[in-house]
């Protein structure tokens, strides 16, 4: 017997079934609550609502809990690679040996984009933001790929899918050479994921480029900390997208879109941001005034979630791996980690942000590690939509295979002008 909720409104009652998952809060389905009480909820930034049902990824915000499939996180990065988090988090268990070999092969012989592509970044100005390039680009590939663009043939799904993790790196790496004006490196199949996005990144024609085992194992575990994150922003903006029948290059590219505002994605480029612009440690309580201020609209980039009103689990390991890049860079006593570190200590200890349960996030940490193995801040959220496509991808297939599926579209609580006739020009004013 399931639990039921009632509501009273207006003289009338509704009895909503109430739902329980394998972990995590109950639901009430309100989904018939419009025709039996001619009333809407009203849940403007959806923070008590529940919009599908997925069995991708769970995050307790209170405990700390981020989780693939099941598994936590913590293990996923510090046991798996980034490719078999891409099979768990697409086909929903860890793969055997030769599964994983496979989906390997398939994605490493997919790397290449159309020659046609290098054509259309000339279409760019060269100082263009890379996150612009991306969001049209990627867009693009439906222009390239007619033949997995039929959402409803699952052979063509699973090939876009392949196509679309393969394919955002090297459209990645273009963006950024086409920025700084170095020719495009084209993918190489004897290389790793994450060996393979360095060599595009920072390999020139004139000498070989040495690929660090230390940096190529720290890309591939910021590329797992990334990978998928429940019902965020931005895989929103996929499903929703996606409800519509678009082709999956389109709402990835939607996906990109949302991911660029700096209070989601963008902010690990803001947050980087913000710290040169503290500069020194003397200067964290002006910042932290000015993050206090209700009349400053100022925020601590890198700090708050949501979800997690404790500490973010992927803000840990990102800590954990910036201290192994700069180790093994050498990068003694950087002043923007030193900044970081007196910035968390004093906020995690200030009531503000004891009280609102303001944590680091994973963006805290990623753009002083990033910035470390070489990218330039404006590659920041690239490297997030790289890593983040294949939870994109998972969370719309698992949309477009669910036979309940059907197109999204929430209503308002309309506070417009009421019914008034026109009134000619001349009789206005
Ligand atoms: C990501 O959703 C996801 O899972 C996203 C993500 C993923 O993997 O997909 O985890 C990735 O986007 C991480 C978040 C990155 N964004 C930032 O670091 C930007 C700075 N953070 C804030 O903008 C904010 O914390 C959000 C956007 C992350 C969360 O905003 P909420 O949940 O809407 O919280 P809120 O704005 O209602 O804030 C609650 C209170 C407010 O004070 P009051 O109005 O209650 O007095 O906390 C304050 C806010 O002013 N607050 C902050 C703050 N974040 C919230 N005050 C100072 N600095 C901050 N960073």
């Amino acid at each position: 017997m399931t639990d039921q909720a009632k509501l009273m409104l207006g003289g009338k009652t509704a009895e909503l079934e109430v739902r329980s998952g394998s972990v995590g809060p109950d639901v009430m389905d309100i989904s018939s609550l419009y025709k039996r009480t001619g009333a809407f909820t009203y849940d403007p930034g959806f923070s008590s609502t529940a919009s599908c049902e997925s069995k991708i990824t769970y995050i307790d915000g209170d405990e700390g809990i981020l989780m693939h499939r099941g598994y936590p996180i913590e293990q996923l990065a510090e046991r798996g690679d980034f490719l078999e988090t891409c099979y768990l988090l697409l086909y929903g268990e860890l793969p055997t040996a030769r599964e994983k070999d496979d989906f390997v092969h398939r994605v490493t012989h997919h790397t290449m984009v159309h020659e046609q592509m290098s054509r259309f970044y000339s279409g760019f100005r060269r100082d263009a933001h890379p996150m612009a390039v991306m969001v049209g680009s990627v867009g693009a590939l439906s222009a390239f790929y007619h033949d997995s663009t039929d959402i409803a043939d699952p052979h063509q799904r699973m090939v876009a899918s392949i196509r679309m993790i393969a394919k955002t790196p090297t459209l990645g790496a273009m963006a950024y050479k086409y920025h700084i004006g170095q020719p495009f490196v084209y993918p190489r199949n004897e290389l790793s994921y994450a060996e393979n996005f360095l060599h595009m990144c920072f390999a020139v024609p004139c000498e070989p480029y040495k690929i660090n085992p230390v940096l190529a194992r720290a890309m591939d575990r910021i590329f797992i900390l990334h990978a998928d994150h429940e019902q965020n922003a931005s895989t929103s903006t996929v499903r929703l997208a996606g409800s519509s029948g678009a082709n999956p290059f389109a709402c990835i590219a939607a996906g990109i879109a949302c991911l660029w505002g700096p209070a989601h994605g963008g902010a690990n480029e803001a947050a980087l941001n913000m710290l040169g612009e503290i500069g020194h440690k003397d200067r964290i309580p002006e910042f932290i005034a000015r993050a206090k201020d209700k009349n400053d609209p100022f925020r601590l980039m890198g700090f708050g979630h949501r979800v997690y009103k404790n500490y973010d689990p992927r803000a840990k390991i990102m800590q954990q791996t910036c201290h192994e890049v700069l180790e093994e860079l050498g990068i003694k006593d950087d002043p923007l980690l030193e900044v970081a570190m007196e910035l968390e200590h004093i906020a995690l200890n200030d009531d503000y942000f004891v009280e609102k349960k303001l944590y680091p996030n994973v963006d805290f940490y990623s753009g002083i590690t990033l910035k470390a193995l070489g990218f330039p801040t404006t590659m920041f959220t690239v490297l997030f939509a790289v890593a983040r496509t294949v939870g994109w991808i998972a969370q719309w297939k698992e949309m477009i295979e669910d036979p309940q599926q059907r197109i999204g579209r929430p209503r308002q609580l309309y506070t417009g002008a009421t019914h008034r006739d026109y009134v000619p020009i001349d009789q206005r004013g």
